[in-house]
């Protein structure tokens, strides 16, 4: 059976004005998915939105490093970011991080539509050539959206997030690598 067409939401480049509703929406999605992100409210939650700029690529003329969100009128609603390796011989690699849609809009096509996005973005940086992930394996609609993006699964490392919830309480997610070579 086909599928209706999937609601547009606008897609674009997170710019500095943007950034109390970028760590508005990170703050909630780090409190929501302990488990998805390496970083953790408590320690995240202090910092000032202009603590992020340097995640906007602004000073990175090959391009390559840059977050999109995905908004529903003026209300950011998801996003996604690359971080384009510093070293020169990891140059031609970015890091995709920060993938991320609020409840009330998953399911509804915004984190295929940030994905595509991000590896047309990607795509223009000069001298790029391939986008590296990593995933809890606990993260299984992530996982779909990088496999529908065309990503290749490397391996997994075990026991890379700790979650410590109280005393003898522990648990582990393990972390599957992706590649998409562009
Ligand atoms: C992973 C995540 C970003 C996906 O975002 P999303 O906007 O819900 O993604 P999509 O809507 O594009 O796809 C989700 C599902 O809806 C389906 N879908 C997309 N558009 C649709 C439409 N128009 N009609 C019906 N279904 C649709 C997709 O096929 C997909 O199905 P699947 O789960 O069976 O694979 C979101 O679940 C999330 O934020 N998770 C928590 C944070 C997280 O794990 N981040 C990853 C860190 S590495």
């Amino acid at each position: 059976m086909n599928r209706p067409d999937p609601p547009t939401f606008r897609i674009g480049r997170i710019g500095p004005a943007d950034l109390g509703a970028y760590k508005n929406l990170r703050d909630e999605s780090l409190r929501l998915h302990p488990d998805a992100f390496d970083n953790d409210i408590e320690s995240e939650h202090a910092r000032p939105p202009e603590g992020y700029i340097s995640r906007l690529g602004l000073s990175e003329p090959l391009g390559g490093t840059f977050l999109l969100g995905a908004w529903d009128g003026q209300a950011l609603v998801g996003m996604v970011g690359m971080e384009r390796q510093s070293l020169q011989k990891l140059r031609h690699s970015a890091e995709l991080n920060s993938m991320n849609v609020r409840p009330s809009h998953m399911g509804l096509g915004v984190g295929d539509q940030l994905m595509t996005a991000c590896i047309a973005e990607a795509r223009r940086a000069i001298g790029l050539e391939q986008i590296t992930l990593r995933v809890s394996t606990s993260s299984n609609a992530a996982i779909r959206l990088y496999q529908r993006a065309g990503f290749q699964a490397c391996g997994v490392v075990p026991h890379v997030i700790k979650l410590i919830d109280g005393p003898g309480q522990v648990r582990y997610f393990d972390k599957l690598t992706m590649v998409l070579i562009l």
